[in-house]
This record gives structure tokens, sequence and C-alpha cells, in this order.
């Protein structure tokens, strides 16, 4: 099968890891890099492989040969650069957090729609296989009914003011860069309408630093912290009627999971080593879809992505979050 050529926009940290995913995924070329300094992309596309590389997104996006686009820019250029990749005929994948509310990204599935375009959030969870083991093992009732969720993640981020992290105009704050994930897990195991959400947040400069918060479902609970203010075990728990399931640290991305019964005896544990980064699954996952002609995952569905950027919305307004670009 032929290779899909991919173009990397950005050249920051994320990327470089994207970028040693790519060369181990096999379905993948390291086609192009496009850089705000045509000297950065230059020196990326040596890195890595790359053929090709651009001073700017739009030289990259005029290059026909280009097919996907990995988004790997601030969060507060997302909601542009998905809508000038999508505009160009390019599909995408985009980082987390997707966009800054709900309007951006309603926005950009539209545009997405009209030009039958394939694109997704680099919710990589989701393509993991530890992730998708508890997943089964929930979907065949080895917990039974989830009376708890508990999820951690708190990353120690100090240092330059001028990080992304710690800048509105970036859209900076945890609850982006790091809440989405307990986010996004608890909702993928409790569903998408909590009956009412608890959230506390330390706020400086403009962004959250330290947040608690707690999704409120009729018959259970959904209890997360995330910050950068201190270092964590960033560990999570699934706690069913006849069992649980538990993720070890660092449980966005970790190796290993396990299932224990109802009086906390281990049942089994998996194990699920990284084949380089952990990022080839959801770039596996992007050329299985596009092999397959579709629009959109099934393991990170635009529903699930939209659902989670709505309650993203929901604790802003309670911790009184707002970006200057959310609504232009
Ligand atoms: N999936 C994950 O595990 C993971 C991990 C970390 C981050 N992320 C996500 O990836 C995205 C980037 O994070 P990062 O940690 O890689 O950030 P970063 O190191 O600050 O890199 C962001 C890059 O975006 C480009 N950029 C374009 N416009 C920019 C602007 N106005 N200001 C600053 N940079 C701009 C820059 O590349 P050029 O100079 O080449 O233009 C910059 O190097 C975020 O959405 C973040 O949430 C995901």
């Amino acid at each position: 099968m032929k290779k899909i050529r991919w173009g990397v926009l950005s050249t920051g940290k994320i990327a470089h890891t994207f970028a040693k995913a790519l060369q181990a995924a096999a379905d993948a070329e390291l086609y192009a890099v496009s850089s705000r300094s045509a000297e950065k992309a230059e020196a990326f596309a040596k890195q890595y492989g790359f053929e090709k590389h651009y001073g700017s997104t739009e030289e990259m996006l005029a290059d026909e040969n280009v097919r996907v686009v990995y988004i790997g820019s601030p969060m507060s250029c997302h909601y542009a650069d998905a809508i000038k990749c999508l505009k160009a005929g390019k599909h995408v994948l985009c980082e987390k957090t997707v966009a800054l509310c709900t309007k951006q990204l309603d926005e950009i599935l539209r545009i997405a729609a009209e030009n039958k375009l394939f694109f997704m959030e680099a919710m990589w969870t989701k393509t993991l296989p530890h992730y998708r083991q508890a997943k089964e093992w929930f979907d065949n009732g080895r917990i039974g009914r989830i009376k708890m969720i508990k999820a951690d993640f708190v990353n120690l981020c100090e240092g330059d003011p001028e990080n992304r992290l710690f800048r509105p105009d970036l859209g900076g704050g945890a609850l982006l860069d790091l809440g989405v994930y307990p986010l996004t897990f608890s909702m993928a195991f409790l569903g998408n309408e909590p009956e009412s959400i608890t959230a506390m947040a330390h706020m400086k400069n403009g962004v959250d630093y330290d947040d608690a918060v707690i999704l409120t479902y009729p018959d259970a609970f959904a209890a997360m912290t995330f910050g950068f203010d201190c270092k964590s075990e960033n560990g999570a728990a699934i706690v069913g009627e006849t069992g649980s399931i538990i993720f070890d640290s660092w449980f966005h991305c970790s190796e290993k999971v396990s299932l224990y019964d109802s009086n906390n005896r281990l049942i089994e544990t998996k194990h699920f080593p990284h084949p380089r980064t952990g990022y080839e699954y959801e770039i596996t996952e992007v050329s299985r879809c596009l092999n397959m002609g579709l629009t959109e995952s099934p393991l990170v569905p635009h529903s699930d992505t939209r659902a989670v950027m709505v309650m993203i919305d929901r604790i802003k307004e309670k911790i009184g979050l707002s970006y200057p670009d959310e609504n232009t």
C-alpha cells in the first residue's frame, strides 16, 4: 500500500516527538515540515529526514503532495491552522486541546464536513492499547456499574513565563494542557451528561495553574486534579460495583493496566510496551481511516471531542477562564 505523505505544522516540542513516531510508523512518509522560520524548518527536516521544508504554513499547504497535516502549534493557533489546512484540501490531525471553545470546534468540523475531509483531535490516549484494553474489560462487564473514577494529571512546569503554558494569548493554562486528559478519560467511561460539575482553580496571570473538578452523575462521581505547581504519580482508577481497573502512573500514556476484583485481588495485568514513543498508534489510526475513506475516527469520534469541549467551556465559566481570541 502507498505510504501516506505527512506534513508537520510547527517545530515545537511535541512536533519532535511526533516526528520520531512518524519514523517508526510503517505506513507514513515524512514528507514536509513547516515553521514560521525557514531555518528551523530546514534543520527539523534534516534531523528527521523530511523531504521538503517550508518557511510558512501557506507554502506547505500549496504542496499538492501533502495529504494530511499534523498541527502541533499552541492551542490559540489551532482554529486558524485547522481551517487553513482544511480549506487547502488537507486532512488534519490536530493536537489537543483542539480549540479554545466549542464555537471554534464547531466551525472546524463544519468546514471538514463541507470539504469531505478527515479531521481528528490528536487524543492519542484513546488509540493506545492499555486504554482499549480497559474499555474492553468495562464493555464486557468485568467491573460492573461504575461508581467512581479518579484521575490526576499534575506536571511541575516551572520557569519561563513566555512558555505557551502560562500565556493566555497562546491558550495557556492547566485545563487545556492537562485537564483535557482526565476529562476525556472520565467521559469515555461515564458518558457525556453529568448532572453537575464542580470546578475550582488557582489562577495566576490570567490562566489556571491548579484545578480540582468533580463530575456528578446520578449514580457515580468522577474526581480529578490537574496542574502545573507540583508533581504526582498521575494514576487513574475506575471503580465499579464488582471490580476495578487501575492504570499505572502517567495513566494517559502508560504501558500497563490491571484488573482487580471487588476484594481488591489482582485478576490480570496487561503490559503494552510502546513501539517507540506511543504516538505511532494515532498515526496508524489516521492511516487506517484514510485508507478506508473515513472522515472521522471511530476511536476518537467528533462527538466525543465535542462533548469534552462543551465540558471544558462549562469549567472555564466556573473558574473564570477566558481567552482573548476565543470569540473571533
Ligand atoms: N499529545 C501530547 O502528548 C502533547 C504533549 C505536549 C503538547 N501537546 C500539544 O501540542 C501543542 C504544542 O505544544 P508544544 O509543547 O510542542 O509547544 P511548543 O514547544 O511551544 O511548540 C509550539 C510550536 O508552535 C509553533 N507556533 C506557531 N505559532 C506560534 C506562536 N504564535 N507562538 C509560539 N509558537 C508558535 C512554533 O513552531 P515554529 O517556530 O516552528 O513555527 C512552536 O515551536 C499544544 O496544543 C499542546 O497541547 C500535546
